[in-house]
């Protein structure tokens, strides 16, 4: 079983510059809700509680602003600094000490996923014991992303980080599930030509031993890279247009804590007091009737 998820908020955002000069990527707004809110999300619908969030060196209290440690979610948040960004598979070299001898899931802080079955797969992606899952999900430009080459058993054939040639248009999105094994399988990793430690790397291990599988978010699912700025657009419509039609809020913390039985009726007026009068604390009001 998975209980325990990193979210990697890091890095310096330069492709969104000036956005992000003075405000970490993750602090923006993807329509009503900072962009962090999104990944942590995904994370908590997936059954876990205990997180580690990893942010750039000086900007921890930021972070801390909007979800403190203690917070009334339900959930177990731990923070730790990137000194410089190193590529994703740091993450678990950072966080070692509170994987411990765990599995682990990891989740790009400006990726979004959206889907009418996801909460299920999410949890089946839970029940990992060995090996790794990284989910796929088709795109025009996949050339930009890790791409990944199945067979008609859906076995992953071949991963390459932006490949120069496409060979496939299924790209590697920020969401994974590893064994306990990816500690030192990270690092072992030596860096790549843009001076990182690559995920496709670390994939390709455990491919090449056989233990790499794919899941899939499938035809009706969204998953959008919110760290480009048209991309990131594309997402705030998408979820403003989705939250407007139905009256519903996509990645409420609460609403979801609250559905996995995690926080009850004080925890919500708690949160209402935290954020003040705004239409995330009426939607959260709602949620008590
Ligand atoms: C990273 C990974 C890439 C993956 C992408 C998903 O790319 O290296 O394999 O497809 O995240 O968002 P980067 O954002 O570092 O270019």
């Amino acid at each position: 079983m998975i209980k325990k998820g990193i979210i990697l908020a890091g890095g310096m955002g330069t492709r969104m510059s000036p956005l992000t000069k003075a405000v970490n990527k993750q602090l923006l707004p993807l329509y009503d809700k900072p962009l962090i809110f999104y990944p942590l999300s995904i994370l908590m619908l997936s059954g876990i509680k205990d997180i580690l969030i990893i942010v750039n060196k000086g900007q921890l209290n930021q972070f801390k602003k909007i979800l403190p440690e203690k917070n009334s979610l339900g959930i177990n948040l731990q923070y730790k600094e990137q000194k410089k960004p190193g590529g994703l598979p740091e993450a678990f070299i950072i966080g070692e000490n509170f994987i411990k001898k765990d599995n682990i899931a990891l989740i790009l802080g400006d990726n979004f996923f959206y889907g009418q079955n996801l909460t299920k797969k999410l949890k089946d992606c839970t029940k990992l014991k060995h090996g790794a899952k990284v989910f796929l999900h088709p795109v025009k430009n996949a050339a930009q992303y890790g791409v990944a080459k199945i067979n008609k058993k859906n076995k992953i054939l071949k991963i390459i980080e932006k490949p120069k040639k496409l060979f496939s248009n299924l790209a590697v999105t920020g969401l994974y599930f590893f064994d306990n094994n990816v500690v030192n399988m990270s690092k072992k990793l030596r860096p790549s030509r843009r001076k990182e430690l690559e995920i496709t790397d670390l994939l390709n291990s455990y491919r090449h031993r056989n233990k790499l599988k794919a899941e899939f978010i499938g035809r009706g699912g969204t998953w959008l890279d919110a760290g480009n700025i048209d991309d990131y657009y594309d997402a705030s419509n998408y979820i403003g247009t989705l939250e407007n039609r139905q009256g519903l809020k996509i990645a409420c913390l609460e609403e979801i804590a609250l559905n996995n039985k995690w926080i009850g009726k004080k925890e919500i007026n708690d949160s209402i007091n935290f954020y003040g009068s705004c239409e995330y604390s009426k939607y959260l009001k709602n949620l008590l009737k």
